[in-house]
């Protein structure tokens, strides 16, 4: 009997004969280097592929995912993502993108211990105390969530504006807009919370760096 995950190379062939069909060169193209307009921050909740609901080709978009898309100012992985897709790649736009459901943030509502995790969900549970007014007066729980979702991808989208790696850009006068999003998984539509950042004037000054 066919293994499992022997299916993901069956499917992995048909993918390449797929994509020769319809373009010969799809690969030799690729090979030849990459030049991405979108840094894609999300959640790795496995119902959030960045590539299938944007419909973006291999090439489009860089990806950095972690539980609950956080910009962690101490995470290597992200700065190190960050200042390449930045500095060397020159991307675009960031986006930011959220997922209501997310099990990360529902998690850091909670009280519950959860293991080593619980150091990754303080992160979140900082969102919460930043908004605390604003969410404890939402009744229900799983408004609350959501509303919980919106603002912890606003305040990621902040956090990334507090980075070095943005301000020097944007002190660099290269084009750089930051996008907050959330994916709904209940009707695979992405909801653009209409944050576009391009300045620091919108942090507080003690996070402008010279
Ligand atoms: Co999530």
């Amino acid at each position: 009997m066919e293994k499992s995950y022997q299916r993901l190379i069956k499917n992995n062939k048909e993918w390449v004969a797929e994509q020769l069909q319809l373009d010969p060169t799809f690969f030799e193209k690729l090979s030849n280097g990459q030049a991405p307009e979108y840094l894609w921050i999300g959640c790795s909740d496995s119902r959030v592929p960045a590539e299938s609901i944007t419909g973006t080709d291999p090439g489009e978009m860089f990806v950095h995912r972690n539980i609950a898309n956080m910009v962690v100012h101490s995470d290597m992985n992200m700065l190190s993502v960050l200042s390449y897709a930045v500095d060397v790649l020159k991307v675009k736009h960031i986006i930011v993108c959220g997922h209501y459901g997310c099990g990360g943030v529902m998690a850091a509502m909670k009280n519950q211990q959860f293991g080593l995790i619980d150091n990754w969900l303080r992160h979140i549970k900082d969102v919460y105390r930043y908004y605390h007014v604003e969410l404890d007066a939402i009744e229900d729980e799983t408004l609350r969530a959501r509303r919980f979702v919106e603002v912890n991808v606003q305040e990621q989208v902040f956090d990334l504006g507090k980075t070095s790696i943005v301000q020097n850009a944007w002190k660099r006068e290269q084009p750089l807009h930051i996008h907050g999003w959330v994916y709904d998984i209940h009707d695979g539509l992405i909801n653009d919370l209409g944050v576009n950042f391009t300045c620091p004037k919108d942090l507080h000054n003690v996070y402008h760096l010279d």
